[in-house]
């Protein structure tokens, strides 16, 4: 795992904009697995400004989002369809039919977990995952007890992913109580891997670094992958 320590939020955004740009630049059908949560805002600001300037065309890129609140339709203001649309789709030259997010609303969810998985094998596998981290130690929606074998399901949320989530709801009971996630294995298959901590995970971060790999802190299978670099903020 290399880790990339950078001085302001804005220079971590910066260097994942750079690393993104560079991937497209190196590979136009690009499969980008992207985040959701207020991390890779940055992020996602500069990929708008870098497509402007014309520095990446996503017209061939296909992107698989890490997960969805259960019980949310893509056109609920909380959802993450809702959050990629609003915060990077409606502003680059992605087509829609490259875009897929899990269906929070969809009836048979096991089947939409299989049919997410497929996905992913049919489009080739991810050649680049963006993560962020909750302050348990969450990797998508993989809350602390997540196996490294967990592939796309349906998951309770703890109660503290509820509680930090809870800023973007209106009351705290709003936010849902189960989501569907890509899983660890899903996410270790990703061929590389860049995961981004602002100075508010100070903490988990240098947990992860000490302990060793363990369900508890579900990002700490990250130092399994061969090609995971973490751009955290000093
Ligand atoms: P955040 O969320 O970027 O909003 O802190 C990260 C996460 O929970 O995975």
């Amino acid at each position: 795992m290399q880790i990339i320590k950078t001085s302001s939020y804005r220079k971590l955004s910066k260097k994942a904009n750079e690393i993104v740009v560079d991937a497209v630049f190196k590979n136009p059908n690009l499969v980008l697995g992207l985040a959701t949560g207020s991390t890779p805002l940055g992020l996602y600001q500069l990929l708008i400004k870098s497509f402007k300037g014309g520095k990446i065309d996503f017209s061939k890129v296909k992107t698989f989002n890490l997960d969805e609140y259960y019980g949310l339709k893509k056109n609920d203001s909380q959802s993450y369809s809702y959050f990629m649309d609003k915060n990077l789709f409606s502003k680059i030259n992605i087509k829609k039919e490259n875009i897929h997010i899990l269906n929070g609303v969809a009836k048979n969810k096991k089947e939409e977990c299989a049919k997410y998985e497929r996905e992913i094998k049919k489009a080739g596998g991810i050649d680049l995952q963006i993560l962020g981290i909750g302050a348990d130690g969450h990797i998508a929606f993989n809350e602390p007890g997540s196996l490294l074998k967990s592939r796309t399901r349906l998951i309770k949320l703890k109660e503290q992913t509820r509680k930090d989530n809870a800023r973007f709801f209106e009351l705290k009971k709003e936010v849902p109580k189960f989501a569907f996630t890509m899983g660890i294995a899903t996410i270790l298959e990703a061929k590389k891997i860049i995961l981004l901590a602002g100075k508010n995970k100070k903490e988990i971060i240098s947990q992860v670094l000490k302990t060793k790999i363990n369900p508890q802190i579900p990002a700490s299978f990250l130092k399994l992958h061969p090609r995971c670099i973490f751009i955290v903020e000093e």
